[in-house]
């Protein structure tokens, strides 16, 4: 194990950065910041979870994070991915921590590992495995002997591998911070006067485990000393930590938010965000974390919720497919830049903050020693104001604060943006040796039916209908419910009601009906008119999961699947049959899952003629070559109803385009004044909630590529078709009001003038080039990247005078 620490620090060394994770760091922290080597350090962080992204995608992620100014990439634990059977630890690809880690130590940067392991993070269970609901007396994230037994053996395991590689701080690695339990403060009275005795345990369990690094909770208001209590949410400038000896830190700044299927796609303006990041800064704040700042991508039966959308794209500086979300990134790069040039001053004192009118304040850090950093914010919401400060005067936007690193110029405000935008884009891949209409470029169609009903030996019959997760241990998505029922035949009603998450019935083998639960409220409830036949008939209720609960106290207990009643309503002498107690037989998951189906190799599939469409419960193959190009690959699923798709074998994820985000409010330029919440800024709305899939390059060869769906409520797999994202359109945008971009920036006021604000454009990859201007304005233009007009004002000399600009570029 020495060996794999020394392969670190001679990379380090390699690279030519600082060896100060070969010799060991010493990790405190006092009232002000967290200490690293007896320095205080105002650090910027950001989420990027492991297996929502692949190896082959991590060194660019994190080099993108670099990039953007994180000092910190921070990561939870998942414990469900790590350990899915009990004592059976799987930490290979996608789940290769040691990997993940030791990658972000090579880029210079530091690690906050958030072990839990109870993780939240819109993961299956909460990231709890599933198993522990099976362990007698259990009672998950309270004071219980079963429960704390598992979780301190699976904190320690963690904590042991990551000391075996030496990767703590302490020993010469990037962990600087960890975390135990998550958000427990948020839901702990529904726990009594165990929530209290249990936070002291896991605070002692977990600072017994000798990391040398400190630990901390977030959303934990009682956390007892050393461990450092820690605020999470859109906003957390008014937040203070439960002691004087403690800093002020940011665990999850929310970047944007998360998607559930039937809901529209929310997005965080990053004038907001970047105000949130200043305003924390400036009282006092030295340490936040952007969750996300790569979000990624859901795969396999990984998302929890439940109906959380296999994008985990979070509108995060990185978007989902790995490529810079412009301006975000490049605001809040140019925002850490800014905090960073205030650094010496705002870790030497506390800071000192007046009022300078109306939601106007001026904070100030200033030393004796001639150190002086200062913000000022305008927190109100409609209008800008002119605010007096030492004597000279400075324009400050509605919700915006401007960093001055010398208490008298502006550097930058967070509502002004320098950084370029972007436009990125899905481009629609059409084959090349498909020539039929559908644009399809997937080729050797075959194809099985998934049996209705019961088809497994292994299906049993218990009276009474069985709560599902605890049917099935969560080994599949799908429990079917049969019975078999003699009646004299005739129309009745078949009523079922369910805790979800959907639900099909299907009687004599015909799809009789179906519902699907929504986000907050899981529960479907069906009535389907149905017509019996004399004699027996089998009514076949399929039931199945997306994801499990995650959030909320006693979060593992919520259930699903058909509760009952189940009845016969209307039948000829207008009486109900309730079926509810009666045998019925149940089967685990689909014949197609016991049969392997999902890697494409069984020698059931065969090529068959015709392909059925719109049929629910049919599996599908075909086979693909790459997409060409290097950009990122999607899988666009218009025509497809709902089911999971294996690309060579591997899980991309459920995928349910017909699931339409319902019609909220949805505007494409969300007013950034004001408090964020995450239902403020949306998009999509009465589209599909997630159409398109991430499929990751390094998941396809060239050419001979399996894909595999299973289909379950009905689709038209002729018309799946790729997409690569690209990025086409970059747009900026500058006034005289703009300060000089952040690198520029001087106290000396000459050279500042001489500077002047500046426009910048550059491709955001090497290989491309500004083929054209398509808009150029000097004046009053209006709108934003991609749909820009001319205002009242403007020149008519601006475009040739930006062609020759670029044509002089181009040359140089
Ligand atoms: C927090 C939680 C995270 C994540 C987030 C929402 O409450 O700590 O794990 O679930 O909400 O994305």
């Amino acid at each position: 194990m020495r060996g794999g620490n020394a392969l670190v620090c001679s990379l380090l060394l390699l690279l030519g950065l600082t060896t100060t994770f070969c010799s060991g760091a010493n990790v405190t922290y006092d009232h002000r910041a967290l200490v690293i080597d007896g320095k205080r350090r105002v650090l910027v962080s950001g989420s990027i979870h492991y297996p929502r992204s692949t190896p082959e995608m991590w060194p660019d992620l994190i080099q993108k994070s670099k990039d953007g100014g994180l000092d910190v990439i921070e990561t939870y634990v998942f414990w469900n991915l790590h350990e899915s059977v009990r004592g059976k630890y799987d930490f290979e690809g996608r789940k290769d921590l040691v990997k993940f880690v030791k990658l972000v130590a090579e880029a210079g940067l530091y690690v906050h590992l958030r072990i839990g392991p109870y993780v939240c993070a819109e993961w299956n269970y909460g990231g709890i495995p599933l198993w522990l609901h099976f362990i007698p007396g259990i009672v998950m994230r309270t004071d219980n002997e079963p429960f704390k037994a598992e979780m301190k053996r699976f904190t320690a395991k963690i904590v042991d591998m990551m000391k075996q590689e030496k990767l703590y701080a302490s020993q010469g690695g990037p962990i600087i911070l960890s975390q135990i339990e998550n958000e427990y403060g948020n839901i702990d009275s529904a726990f009594g006067n165990s929530a209290k005795t249990y936070i002291n345990w896991a605070a002692s369990m977990a600072t017994s485990l000798d990391t040398g690094v400190p630990w901390v909770m977030c959303q934990q208001n009682d956390a007892p000393d050393p461990i450092i209590n820690t605020c999470n949410g859109f906003y957390c400038d008014q937040f203070t930590p439960n002691a004087n000896n403690k800093p002020k830190m940011w665990t999850e700044n929310w970047s944007g938010w998360f998607v559930t299927y039937g809901e529209a796609v929310p997005y965080r303006p990053v004038e907001d965000l970047a105000f949130a990041v200043a305003r924390f800064y400036q009282l006092g704040g030295t340490f936040q974390n952007y969750y996300m700042y790569h979000g990624g991508t859901n795969f396999d039966r990984t998302s929890g919720g439940p109906l959380a959308t296999t994008s985990y794209d979070y509108d995060a500086p990185i978007d989902e497919y790995g490529l810079i979300r412009q301006p975000k990134w490049g605001h809040l790069k140019d925002v850490h830049k800014a905090v960073k040039l205030c650094e010496d001053a705002i870790v030497a004192t506390d800071p000192k903050t007046t009022s300078l009118g109306s939601n106007l304040e001026a904070t100030v850090y200033k030393t004796e020693s001639g150190l002086c950093a200062a913000f000022l914010a305008n927190f109100g919401t409609q209008s800008a104001a002119t605010v007096n400060f030492n004597g000279n005067s400075y324009q400050l936007p509605a919700w915006s604060v401007s960093i001055l690193p010398d208490c008298k110029n502006v550097v930058l405000n967070t509502a002004k943006i320098n950084s370029v935008a972007t436009i990125s884009k899905f481009i629609g891949q059409p084959s090349k040796d498909d020539t039929t209409a559908t644009g399809a470029s997937f080729s050797s169609w075959s194809w099985i039916n998934e049996p209705v009903g019961i088809s497994s030996n292994s299906a049993f019959t218990k009276p009474g209908l069985l709560e599902q997760i605890n049917t099935t241990a969560d080994q599949s998505d799908y429990l079917w419910y049969s019975i078999s029922t003699e009646t004299k035949g005739g129309d009745a009603v078949l009523h079922v009601d369910s805790l979800g998450h959907t639900l099909h019935a299907f009687i004599n083998g015909q799809l009789a009906g179906s519902g699907i639960g929504k986000s907050g409220d899981t529960k479907v409830s069906i009535d389907v008119p149905v017509s019996l036949i004399a004699g027996k008939n089998e009514i076949d209720l399929l039931s199945s999961t997306v994801g499990l609960q995650n959030y909320g106290a006693y979060y593992d207990k919520k259930g699903a699947g058909v509760t009952g009643p189940v009845q016969l309503k209307g039948l000829q002498n207008g009486s109900i049959v309730d079926l509810s107690s009666q045998q019925w037989t149940y089967q685990i998951g689909l014949r197609g899952e016991e049969l392997g189906l999902s890697s494409g190799t069984s020698t059931l599939w065969a090529s068959q003629p015709t392909l059925p469409k719109n049929q629910p419960l049919v599996w599908y193959k075909a086979s693909f070559d790459a997409p060409t190009g290097s950009s990122p690959v999607a899988l666009d699923f218009t025509g497809m109803g709902k089911g999971e798709a294996w690309i060579n074998g591997q899980s991309i994820g459920r995928y349910w385009p017909t699931n339409i985000a319902r019609n909220s409010v949805c505007t494409d330029s969300c007013n950034y004044r004001g408090s964020y919440n995450s239902n403020k800024c949306l998009k999509n709305c009465g589209k599909p909630s997630q159409q398109l899939y991430h499929v990751p390059r390094s998941w396809i060869k060239p050419s001979g590529n399996i894909l595999v769906l299973f289909e379950q409520t009905g689709g038209d797999p002729t018309q799946l078709t790729f997409a690569t994202r690209e990025v086409q359109n970059i747009c900026s945008r500058i006034s005289e009001t703009h300060p000089i971009p952040v690198d520029m920036w001087t106290s000396d006021e000459e050279s500042r003038k001489r500077t002047g604000p500046t426009l910048s454009l550059s491709c955001p990859s090497e290989n491309q080039i500004i083929s054209k201007i398509k808009f150029a304005s000097f004046g009053t233009p209006v709108g934003t990247c991609g749909s820009f007009t001319h205002g009242r004002c403007s020149s008519g000399k601006a475009r040739s005078v930006v062609e020759k600009v670029q044509i002089l570029t181009d040359i140089l």
